[in-house]
């Protein structure tokens, strides 16, 4: 990969030189930030399927969901207020803790609250999302709801494999769920997503709770 990472890393760094002179014509000047940009977004996409195809194996400790999701929600709070997102949060108290690799798992949470974020804007410019979760027996649900536009049922089916996108073009790689997949697999739980045309998106994270 470093047959493209380092190429990248070159263009990135001279078009930031020529950015830094202060007599590049105004013109040109849009081109080489165009570029720089592009080759931005190109490192950040092979970042992605860097970790897609490596399918790290989690490092897994006991951790507290709440907390994981607190985390990531916390991370977004500023953009999604000014973006006209409220949220809502409902975590059941006293759930058990769960044996997980908790960056891995805030990675999928972050990549539904991203998507969700994105398509709200898209819709109308704002939102709400909500977030629940619950003990059921041996398995802890987290789920995230939004009244975004939802997802028409005939590509419901495709929305977690690798590519698979319907953002415009440049703003998305398919890869946030594949990889949520395969990371929640490893943890030998659920993902899926549940959605009523017109009503926004749900998606749902079971992990199992661990053996006393
Ligand atoms: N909250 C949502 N509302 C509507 N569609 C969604 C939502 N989340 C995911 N999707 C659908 O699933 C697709 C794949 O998502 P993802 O794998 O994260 O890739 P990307 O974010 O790059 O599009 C999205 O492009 C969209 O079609
Ligand atoms: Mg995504």
């Amino acid at each position: 990969m470093h047959e493209i990472s380092n190429p990248l890393t070159g263009i990135i760094g001279l078009s930031q030189l020529i950015l830094e002179c202060t007599d590049v014509p105004d013109g040109i000047r849009a081109d080489i930030s165009g570029i720089n940009r592009e080759a931005n977004r190109a490192t950040s996409i092979l970042k992605d399927f860097l970790i897609f195809a490596r399918g790290q194996k989690p490092d897994m400790r006991k951790a507290d969901i709440n907390v994981a999701i607190q985390g990531v929600l916390k991370l977004r709070r500023s953009y999604m207020r000014k973006s006209g997102i409220r949220v809502y949060t409902n975590l059941a108290q006293d759930l058990p803790s769960l044996m997980m690799d908790v960056a891995q798992i805030q990675q999928v949470f972050l990549n539904i609250i991203l998507n969700a974020e994105y398509f709200m804007i898209d819709a109308h410019k704002g939102g709400t999302l909500t977030v629940f979760t619950s003990l059921h027996k041996n398995i802890v649900r987290s789920i995230f709801k939004d009244d975004g536009p939802g997802i028409p049922a005939r590509i419901l089916p495709n929305i977690f494999d690798p590519f698979f996108t319907t953002k415009e073009p440049g703003k998305g790689t398919g890869l946030g769920l594949s990889i949520s997949y395969g990371i929640i697999s490893e943890h030998n739980g659920n993902i899926y997503a549940e959605s009523m045309p017109g009503q926004g998106a749900t998606f749902i994270v079971e992990l199992p709770v661990p053996p006393e």
